[in-house]
């Protein structure tokens, strides 16, 4: 098969990228819960801004600990209403003090009298819920169907949460995900480095499943790795145990989330099985990683001098963020957004294609107004198979 056929099957034309609630990708990803923050990033009585799906918004959390999400900007002269006070049953903006309950509507406005056209004035809200140490959100207007639950980390001794930014689309970063054979080459020196997992190119399968696909790398000696990707933009899969204590592989999951159409983060849950002690050690080891990581030059600054050819990948000393720095520059390398119209897909890329087809799917549903499908929450995958 020459190159060029084998680029066909990875064509669409539906616009992935697009995250604005009038694109067709930008409806379809908000008829999921999504999450849209850190739970950690976010104490009672504060607010902040919160940029997501090509939105903005204002996220609060009142002082009995519930969260609140509202437009970004105040109704009344438009100003950042995350700049405003938290008070105990709502927000205050800070430019002129107009007060807004926690759902929504307009309480009270400093010098005026009149209750009726308080009354007509309210702040748009969307559902949240706090889970797994994120807050999610529900964008998709109207009733929002029951969140979906993840219980293999409901169980975890400890959950370590964390998030980063990329500065390209976040399709990109989904279709990583499922890209075995980018762990060869592109995590060649680092944790997978030294795993055993890339001692040979594996074979890549990728099967549809009740919940979106599953990818396997499988090596000669019969090693599978499995990645489960759950629609519409959900990682699951096993990494080995490697901290102390550690009784069992770790379950991770991971959610890629626009901001804009050139930025994206990740939410990142690790169930951790560890228990008593062992728990502060956990912590104690992750923030002595923070404290080494601080010291060096980000993430972003190391992977933009590589982009720019000022030093080169085997330049970059081992540090515990390098496997972030090496996706980093493979991700933002395919520029801001790809071009996939360029591409030319192979053999090993054919997770990558099944995906764009489910996705590809959903959307043509969506856009002629019939029903989407009903993914499932999977169980967690067994360790995959002899790793
Ligand atoms: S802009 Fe918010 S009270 Fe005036
Ligand atoms: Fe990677």
């Amino acid at each position: 098969m020459s190159t060029t056929e084998a680029s066909s099957p990875g064509r669409t034309k539906y616009r992935f990228e697009d995250v604005a609630p009038d694109t067709l990708a930008g409806r379809f990803m908000r008829q999921f819960w999504q999450p849209i923050s850190l739970a950690s990033a976010i104490e009672p009585g504060k607010a902040r801004p919160v940029h997501a799906f090509g939105e903005s918004f204002t996220l609060y959390r009142t002082e009995d600990g519930a969260v609140h999400l509202t437009e970004f900007r105040c109704p009344h002269r438009r100003t950042q209403l995350s700049t405003g006070w938290v008070e105990p049953d709502g927000i205050r903006c800070m430019y002129h003090g107009w007060k807004f309950g926690t759902d929504g509507q307009c309480k009270e406005v400093p010098g005026e009298d009149n209750a009726n056209y308080i009354k007509r004035i309210s702040l748009k809200t969307y559902p949240v819920q706090e889970y797994l140490g994120l807050i999610f959100a529900w964008l998709g207007g109207g009733e929002p169907p029951a969140m979906p639950r993840y219980t293999a980390f409901e169980k975890a001794g400890y959950l370590d949460v964390t998030t980063y930014f990329r500065d390209c689309n976040h399709f990109q970063n989904i279709e990583n995900g499922i890209d075995e054979v980018h762990v060869n080459f592109t995590h060649s020196v680092g944790v997978f480095g030294t795993s055993g997992l890339n001692e040979e190119v594996p074979q890549v399968q990728a099967e549809q499943t009740s919940y979106g696909l599953v990818a396997k790398g499988i090596r000669s000696d019969g090693r599978v790795r499995d990645t489960q990707f759950l629609m519409p933009n959900i990682l699951m899969l096993k990494l080995p145990a490697t901290a102390e204590g550690e009784t069992d592989w770790r379950n991770y999951i991971s959610w890629r989330i626009p901001v804009t159409e050139t930025l994206h983060m990740a939410f990142i849950v690790q169930g951790i099985a560890v228990s008593g002690d062992d728990i502060g050690k956990f912590v104690a080891a992750r923030e002595a990683e923070a404290a080494e990581i601080a010291k060096l030059p980000s993430f972003k600054e190391v992977s933009l001098k590589v982009m720019a050819g000022e030093i080169s990948m085997t330049d970059v000393p081992l540090r515990p963020d390098i496997t972030g720095i090496q996706d980093y520059v493979t991700q933002v390398g395919q520029g801001e957004i790809v071009d996939r119209s360029q591409e030319h897909l192979g053999r090993s890329d054919i997770a990558i294609v099944l995906l764009r087809r489910l996705w590809e799917n959903e959307l043509r549903l969506l856009e002629q107004g019939q029903p989407l499908t009903q993914w499932r929450v999977p169980d967690m995958l067994a360790p995959s198979k002899g790793l």
